[in-house]
């Protein structure tokens, strides 16, 4: 597929997917969540992509929300159905990938464009970060997950706070609160996501893939997490990557994990 709102690149099993609609502040239009479910599902069925990174074009934003001029005269149900499409078609796909997703979240994380962050796996911030859910200064509030996955992240009380006044908070808060794992400089932002992503990429992917399953289970309705890890425990032991960590252990050596 050809991209006209992200640009792709790979590099050591990494792709870096960057939103790249700088002039709008990387806003999450129709066609951009189109692109980001058919690069992410890519991805995933792709042998040679270890993890993901997700960024913003240029130095002032992640991304600053859903488009607001796309949905400025929807009704109920075209609200519903933007809501629904993008939660099932790119951010559950997202929090739910058992590869690795990292968002490096390099300027304005509002709205849709926090929701994207959150999705994620780890969120590393730079130093000037601005995150917020500011859809009720619209009349509306989030519709991409943004009221639970920051409840889960952050509790209720915070998560209240933020949707209710609307108001941002910066990298340093958002960290203080447990919104993102951490917080450097502007120049150290990818390369520290990098160090992340390659660490994770160098542990058994199979195991890093039911650890996420079995995490998310912890957040996910009517499910028994403690049964989920359970089964995720017990399918690690079938593998050859267990095989070969526990080898690895006893030879005092780096364990060779396949790579899926
Ligand atoms: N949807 C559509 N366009 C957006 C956008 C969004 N969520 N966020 C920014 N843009 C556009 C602006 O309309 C502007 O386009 P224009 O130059 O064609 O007028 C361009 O991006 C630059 O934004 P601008 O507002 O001029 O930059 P700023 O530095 O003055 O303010 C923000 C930056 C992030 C504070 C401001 O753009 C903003 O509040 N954006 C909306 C945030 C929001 O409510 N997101 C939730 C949506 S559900």
């Amino acid at each position: 597929m050809k991209y006209e709102n992200l640009v792709l690149e790979s590099k050591n099993r990494i792709l870096y997917l960057t939103i790249n609609r700088e002039s709008k502040l990387n806003a999450l239009n129709k066609a951009t969540l189109e692109e980001l479910h058919s690069a992410i599902t890519d991805a995933l069925n792709d042998k040679s992509v270890g993890g993901v990174i997700i960024t913003g074009a240029g130095s002032k934003a992640f991304v600053a929300g859903a488009d607001i001029s796309e949905f400025a005269n929807f009704n109920a149900d075209e609200g519903r159905n933007l809501a629904f499409e993008g939660q099932n078609k790119v951010f559950n796909v997202i929090q739910n990938s058992k590869k690795p997703i990292v968002a490096v979240v390099n300027g304005f994380a509002l709205g849709g464009g926090l929701e994207l962050a959150m999705a994620c796996h780890i969120r590393i911030a730079s130093e000037n970060a601005k995150l917020g859910l500011p859809e009720v200064t619209l009349g509306l509030i989030p519709g991409y997950g943004g009221t639970q996955r920051l409840t889960q992240l952050v509790g209720k009380g915070k998560a209240l706070e933020m949707i209710i006044s609307a108001d941002m908070i910066n990298a340093k808060e958002a960290h203080r609160i447990g919104l993102v794992n951490h917080v450097v400089e502007p120049d150290l932002v990818l390369s520290t996501a990098e160090e992340l992503l390659q660490k994770i990429m160098s542990r058994s992917p199979f195991a890093v893939g039911c650890a996420i399953r079995a995490v998310n289970a912890a957040v996910t309705d009517g499910v028994n997490g403690f049964e989920v890890e359970i089964q995720e425990f017990s399918k690690c032991f079938e593998t050859a990557d267990f095989k070969e960590g526990v080898s690895a252990f006893t030879q005092k050596r780096k364990p060779q994990f396949i790579q899926e």
